[in-house]
């Protein structure tokens, strides 16, 4: 409430601003022109522009994914113009691709590396007439860069108000070998934690917008690119509605610094996360090549007849309960009988890693160390579910607390009834409500760790108990299933 009050507040100004400047026209009484009146020397006053212009941050960041429109088949046009840049496609069409995340073009931090093109900045024209800066985005200067084609106006006359009126000066405390000059850790923390945990977890480790290979958290990127984090943190992100603006709450100049200064300080990795996706599906986490050969382990059974990506799956041999052939894969097609890694928790790392390097059992080819000991670090904190979940799927937890923590933290991607996403890659249907009721296991273990490759959560980087998730789990269970 207090966000959408903040959001008109900053309309109205813009509004004004544009109202004080220039004529209104709503307000002009319509006059009749005599028809024998001299032609007025002076060119009419242009229109007000009006729109949003926190829209237009997010626009000027990725305006495909804003408007949910298909990428234009051609690069755009002025790409050719120069060879230094060598992306394709959607990135050939985004504002900030050819003017930089610091809009200052080659005169800024694009002046070299992959994403350099030699383009101009755009951060000359602030202060300009909005007017004046919609002709440029319809090709006035450039007639290659007239994007009225792809663009509707309204998305061009939001993009004119941001270069206008909401362009910062991100050199002002991000220096060139992207260190933080001042910056109030304490008050970059408060921030943070005001506008950012309930999603991203107090250490920022909740979300992974990356797959495993090179895990990108809110740390992550404040170090890798600061400038990148500072636009983002202004305007929001392009595809998730509910990401804040910054702008739109009024954060001050002064309180930029503070944060993105204290972004930098927030962790790179999340083992115990990491690994419990890597268990999930390391292959899917990291991205590798899908494997052409079954796990060597595998021909020593027959009773599981999956080939592939899944004999290698820590979890199809151990299980989602870590428990082997002395768990849920004791039967069913599942079943392998291999056993369970639930013990593991109690031995020392140095025994774990050489399991995982041991004949026949050996994963170093395919992950790195830093991998290795992420799926360490899970191990040693798996924890029996029996308390948790009971034999027929039934959960122990309370679905009331769980319906708060859905709505809060999930239905934002999978719906208020589940059924945003379905998970299902052939005929049928499996929704979060569908995959809940058949398998509380591997459900637990994926609201604990996240989803492999994908944005969701990681329960156990939110200030959430493991009781939490179960409760979760229970609201879930009473989603459709179809
Ligand atoms: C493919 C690269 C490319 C993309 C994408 C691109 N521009 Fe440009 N832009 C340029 C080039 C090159 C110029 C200089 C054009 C000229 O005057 O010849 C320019 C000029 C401008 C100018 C005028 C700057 C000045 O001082 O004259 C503005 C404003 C601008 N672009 C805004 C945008 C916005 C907003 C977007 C996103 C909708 C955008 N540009 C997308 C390459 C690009
Ligand atoms: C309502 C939930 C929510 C809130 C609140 C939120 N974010 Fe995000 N944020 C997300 C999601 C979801 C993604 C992943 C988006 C994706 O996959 O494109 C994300 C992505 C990001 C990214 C990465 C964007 C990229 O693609 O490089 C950054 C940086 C970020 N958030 C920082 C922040 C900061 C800092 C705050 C607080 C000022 C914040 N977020 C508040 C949900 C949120
Ligand atoms: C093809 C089936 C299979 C796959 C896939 C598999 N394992 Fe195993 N694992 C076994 C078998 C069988 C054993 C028993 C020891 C042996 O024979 O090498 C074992 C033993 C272990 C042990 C030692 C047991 C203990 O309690 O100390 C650990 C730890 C372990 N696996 C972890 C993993 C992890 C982590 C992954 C995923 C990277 C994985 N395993 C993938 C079959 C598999
Ligand atoms: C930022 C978006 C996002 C959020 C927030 C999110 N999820 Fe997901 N979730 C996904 C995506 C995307 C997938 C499916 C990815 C895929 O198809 O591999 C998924 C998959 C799942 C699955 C099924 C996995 C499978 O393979 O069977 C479950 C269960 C699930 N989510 C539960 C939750 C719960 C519970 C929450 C809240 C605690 C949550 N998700 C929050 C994006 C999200």
């Amino acid at each position: 409430m207090k966000k959408l009050l903040v959001l008109s507040g900053v309309l109205l100004v813009v509004v004004a601003v544009l109202a004080a400047c220039g004529g209104n026209a709503t307000e002009a009484p319509v006059v009749e022109q005599p028809t024998d009146a001299p032609t007025p020397t002076e060119a009419p006053a242009m229109p007000e522009l009006s729109g949003d212009p926190l829209r237009g941050g997010l626009l000027y960041d990725n305006w495909i994914k804003v408007l949910g429109v298909e990428t234009p088949a051609e690069n755009q046009a002025l790409w050719a113009t120069q060879t230094t840049n060598t992306r394709n496609g959607t990135d050939t069409w985004r504002c900030k691709e050819c003017h930089g995340w610091d809009y200052k073009g080659v005169d800024g931090a694009y002046g070299g590396g992959s994403h350099m093109t030699g383009f101009v900045g755009v951060f000359q024209v602030a202060g300009m007439d909005a007017n004046e800066i919609l002709a440029m985005l319809k090709g006035s200067t450039n007639p290659d860069h007239d994007f009225s084609a792809v663009m509707d106006e309204q998305a061009l006359a939001d993009l004119a108000l941001f270069l206008s009126g909401y362009q910062f000066e991100g050199s002002a405390f991000i220096n060139a070998d992207k260190t933080i000059t001042g910056g109030d850790l304490e008050s970059g923390k408060a921030v943070f934690g005001e506008n950012c945990t309930d999603c991203h977890g107090p250490q920022g480790t909740a979300i992974n917008w990356k797959n495993d290979a090179t895990p990108n958290y809110v740390g992550f990127l404040a170090l890798d690119n600061p400038l990148e984090t500072l636009h983002k943190v202004r305007f929001g992100q392009p595809g998730v509605a509910d990401m804040p603006s910054l702008v739109d709450l009024g954060v001050t100049d002064a309180e930029y610094n503070d944060l993105i200064a204290y972004l930098q300080t927030l962790p790179t990795s999340s083992p115990i996360t990491e690994g419990g996706r890597l268990y999930d599906n390391w292959i899917k986490a990291i991205g590798a090549e899908d494997m052409t050969t079954d796990q060597p382990l595998w021909a020593t059974q027959t009773t599981n007849t999956r080939t592939g990506n899944d004999t290698w799956r820590c979890k199809e041999c151990h299980g989602w309960d870590f428990k082997g052939v002395d768990g849920r894969y004791s039967s069913g097609s599942h079943m392998t009988g291999f056993p369970g890694i639930l013990s593991a928790k109690d031995k020392p790392a140095e025994e774990l890693l050489a399991a995982l390097k041991g004949e026949n059992h050996d994963f170093s080819a395919y992950l790195n160390d830093a991998q290795m000991d992420a799926l360490v670090a899970f191990m040693q904190q798996t924890q029996d579910f029996a308390p948790f979940i009971n034999d027929d799927k039934t959960v122990n937890g309370d679905a009331e607390n769980g319906k708060v923590l859905y709505e809060g933290n999930c239905q934002a991607c999978h719906a208020e009834d589940g059924k945003a996403l379905d998970f299902d890659d052939g005929e049928g249907v499996e929704f979060v409500g569908t995959v809940a009721a058949d398998n509380p296991w591997e459900v637990l273990n994926k609201i604990a760790n996240g989803q492999p490759a994908s944005a969701m959560t990681a329960g156990l980087n939110m200030e959430w108990t493991w009781q939490d998730f179960v409760d979760i789990l229970a609201y879930i269970q009473t989603l459709p299933t179809e």
